[in-house]
């Protein structure tokens, strides 16, 4: 009996698969890139989205499947790893979902979501819950293609969405590893003073935003001070980043904090594991994350 079925995202099924072996998950079975288990759900940073309740029904039809969905609740996101046709036709009797991009900054949905899949055509996994408010955990936003000097931008804007905060004019936020300046860019846009740290400069056209002041230092050698938002994006081993963000975590004086930790080769599950244990904080894999988690904490002070 499936029990818990985890969405990795596309490419990332490995660390995944890693990650629940290590937290003694075993995966009976992958369907496209969801992993079923007859665990009970655990948390993994790996999946974009984890099915908590999954169910299996038979559905000889396209009109029992579909209603088998609408006599549980409204809303549901289909996952097609196969079957795709007969999935369209039930998603084609089902209410439908909103899905639109979010325009930042605004909420994520907050309407109840499940997920469903065929295994074989006849065959439907579903779950009435599941830990992402989107659809396959895929958080899409409006862009702005003129003004970032990079896409880097959503990684930003996607954490603060999945924390439900982010910096209000005025806040105070140091940007380590800024260059060439995309979260800066984000940072700067909501009326924050931000403070940038990094060896390389920022694109000129970002270090001359109102508000943008820059430091060309190394970020290792910044002491904790008094902000209301630590965000890092600075390329270094998660050990050495583990290290920096303990100082700042430990210091009480970085009211939030968002820092991507990157892998370079073999995913460091380790590091990411100590970083998933500091009070405060989580780690995941956000839908713009490459090989890399992303760290959010919140002070208790
Ligand atoms: C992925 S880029 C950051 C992208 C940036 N967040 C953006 O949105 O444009 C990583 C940055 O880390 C910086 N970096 C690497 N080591 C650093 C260090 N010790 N201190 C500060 N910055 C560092 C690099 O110079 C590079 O600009």
């Amino acid at each position: 009996m499936i029990r818990s079925a985890y969405l990795a995202a596309e490419g990332y099924e490995q660390p995944l698969l890693e990650e629940l072996g290590r937290k003694g998950v075993e995966v009976q079975a992958w369907h496209g890139r969801l992993a079923l288990s007859e665990s009970e759900p655990v948390q993994a940073a790996w999946s974009l989205d984890t099915w908590t309740a999954p169910e299996e029904h038979a559905a000889p039809s396209v009109k029992s499947a579909a209603d088998t969905l609408r006599g549980i609740q409204r809303n549901w996101a289909a996952y097609a790893a196969a079957h795709h046709r007969r999935t369209a036709l039930i998603q084609g009797r089902l209410p439908p979902v909103k899905a639109r991009p979010l325009r930042f900054p605004e909420p994520a949905p907050t309407a109840h979501l499940g997920a469903w899949t065929l295994l074989a055509p006849d065959r439907l996994l579903l779950s009435r819950s599941k830990t992402s408010p989107f659809p396959n955990g895929e958080c899409r936003f409006e862009e702005d293609r003129s003004g970032p000097p990079s896409r880097a931008y959503l990684k930003l804007w996607e954490a603060f969405t999945l924390m439900d905060a982010w910096p209000r004019p005025g806040d105070t936020c140091i940007d380590l590893g800024a260059a060439p300046g995309g979260w800066t860019w984000a940072l700067a846009r909501l009326g924050t003073s931000v403070t940038t740290v990094d060896k390389a400069p920022l694109d000129p056209r970002i270090a001359a935003m109102p508000g943008v002041t820059c430091l060309q230092e190394s970020a290792f050698g910044l002491d904790p001070h008094p902000v209301d938002w630590l965000v890092c994006d600075v390329v270094a081993y998660p050990a050495r980043l583990l290290e920096l963000t303990r100082r700042w975590t430990e210091s009480g004086l970085a009211a939030r904090i968002v820092c991507t930790v990157k892998f370079q080769g073999e995913t460091d599950h380790e590091a990411a594991a100590a970083f998933a244990a500091i009070p405060g904080g989580s780690l995941r894999h956000l839908f713009h994350n490459k090989h890399e988690l992303t760290f959010d904490f919140v002070s208790p002070c």
